[in-house]
């Protein structure tokens, strides 16, 4: 595993380099809380908008700027207010956040502060999925270290702000990634996403305004205050600032957890050239998922000699999109046929099941490509295909149901041979090619 900055100092794996980077010790001696000390002489307002200046945006995969979703919290509310990081990290492809949380917990830490300062949070949770539980007593002792040094719990830092932070895990269910299925599991109920509006922001954990961030996100804010808002996001592009994680898996010879600058030219340069280029020398690249499973699936005319730039508006100009950064690299020994099955009977497990254009419509996704595996397939299989997906995109109740569709549709729409070969019935039968 390479972990790795590249265009860039490195801010996010900064510590991940460093031995003990975990502790209070290092951390401290490496600059750390030294954004908290400078934030809590700052105004609520100036540190919202230092984050608005930022350029920001969610690392979660959405993408909507930071800074503009916590001016949505109502201040004046007479509720209580919560900060709640999303460290559920699930979707396939995507292994940046457990870096953050194993080797620099207090920079979440850090940065939950600062957020809950700035928006008069007196609580914060952290959501581990239940697959991380491994790694939780990394970040209880770093709390248990932060609260010692009096930078957590009552009159922190003497400021007479305090606040506390608790760490939760989830039981291994990919919806509970999705922020208000986040919120119900955590106040105790099953993990069903919740109607929005009203956002979070306004009505979230117990019916109070509550900010959900992803780890990345909020590690991200101690180095703008340091910095300074404009600093930070001229460090990327101007609507995509500063710097991302990237969790690269696959086909190439370097994988692993790299930090570029955002609009980092190109992608192709990064594949071929900085994660080592082919796993195997002799073969082809095929395809590349670039933001985690939930994006559309590129083939290699979409890259190579493309000029694709590493953000947000570069991978759609592309046909794709950046989600949270997972990319996963494909050779030419791959059959997209099968990578979508498999990608599409998870998203069949991780439905929850509440609206019926996802459960039913992932159920049939799945029937039907194995029946096409079972080399049963059809010449109407692949508009059959669309036809369901087009029944499920844009009419489930969470985006998850989206997230089904856009695999199979841009699979189709990128290798209608791979799924021709199939289909001409050119398979022995059991779910194997054998010329393949
Ligand atoms: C099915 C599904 C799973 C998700 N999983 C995660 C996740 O594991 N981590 C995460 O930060 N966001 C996840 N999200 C996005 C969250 O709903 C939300 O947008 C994010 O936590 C907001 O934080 P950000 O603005 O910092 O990105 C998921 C969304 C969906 C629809
Ligand atoms: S889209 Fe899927 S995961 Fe989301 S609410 Fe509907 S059934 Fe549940």
């Amino acid at each position: 595993m390479e972990i790795r900055a590249i265009g860039c100092e490195p801010l996010s794996l900064k510590r991940v380099y460093i031995e003990n980077g975990h502790t209070l010790k290092v951390y401290r001696e490496t600059g750390g809380y030294k954004s908290l000390e400078k934030a809590i002489g700052m105004s609520q307002d100036a540190i919202i908008q230092e984050v608005k200046d930022s350029a920001l945006r969610g690392r979660g995969g959405a993408g909507f700027p930071t800074g503009m979703k916590w001016s949505f919290v109502p201040r004046d509310s007479p509720k209580p207010k919560y900060i709640v990081c999303n460290a559920d990290e699930s979707e396939p492809g995507s292994f940046k956040d457990r870096y953050l949380l194993e080797f620099d917990p207090h920079s979440l830490i850090e940065g939950m502060v600062i957020a809950g300062f700035a928006l008069g949070a007196a609580t914060g949770y952290i959501y581990y999925r239940g697959e991380y539980n491994y790694l939780i007593h990394v970040m209880d002792e770093a709390l248990r270290e932060a609260r010692e040094a009096g930078l957590l719990g009552d009159n922190i830092l003497g400021s007479g702000f305090s606040m506390d932070i608790h760490t939760h895990t989830g039981a291994g269910a990919y919806i509970c990634g999705e922020e208000t299925a986040l919120l119900s599991s955590l106040e105790g109920f099953r993990g069903h996403p919740r109607m929005k509006p009203p956002f979070p922001a306004v009505e979230g954990l117990y019916a109070s305004p509550t900010i959900v961030n992803n780890v990345e996100t909020l590690t991200s804010v101690p180095q703008i205050i340091e910095m300074g808002g404009i600093a930070w996001r001229d460090l990327g592009t101007e609507k995509s600032g500063g710097t991302k994680l990237w969790s690269i898996s696959g086909h190439v010879k370097k994988p692993g957890v790299y930090e570029l600058p955002m609009g980092y030219a190109d992608m192709e340069k990064f594949i071929m050239e900085d994660c080592g280029g082919m796993l195997r020398s002799d073969k082809k690249l095929k395809a590349v998922i670039p933001g985690g499973s939930s994006v559309y699936i590129m083939n290699a005319g979409q890259i190579l000699g493309q000029g694709v730039t590493l953000d947000y508006e570069g991978l759609v100009e592309a046909g794709s999109m950046l989600g949270t950064g997972g990319m996963m690299v494909m050779d030419e020994t791959v059959d997209i046929m099968e990578t979508t099955k498999n990608l599409s009977e998870f998203y069949k497990h991780e439905s929850c099941g509440w609206c019926t254009p996802c459960r039913e419509g992932t159920d049939w996704i799945v029937k039907i490509f194995d029946r096409i595996a079972a080399g049963g397939g059809k010449p109407s299989d692949a508009q059959l295909l669309l036809d369901i997906c087009d029944n499920i995109e844009g009419k489930s109740f969470c985006p998850l149901g989206d997230a089904a569709a856009w695999p199979v549709q841009s699979a189709i729409k990128q290798f209608p041979d791979d799924f021709k070969k199939w289909i001409a019935g050119k398979t022995n039968g059991n779910g194997t090619q054998p010329n393949n």
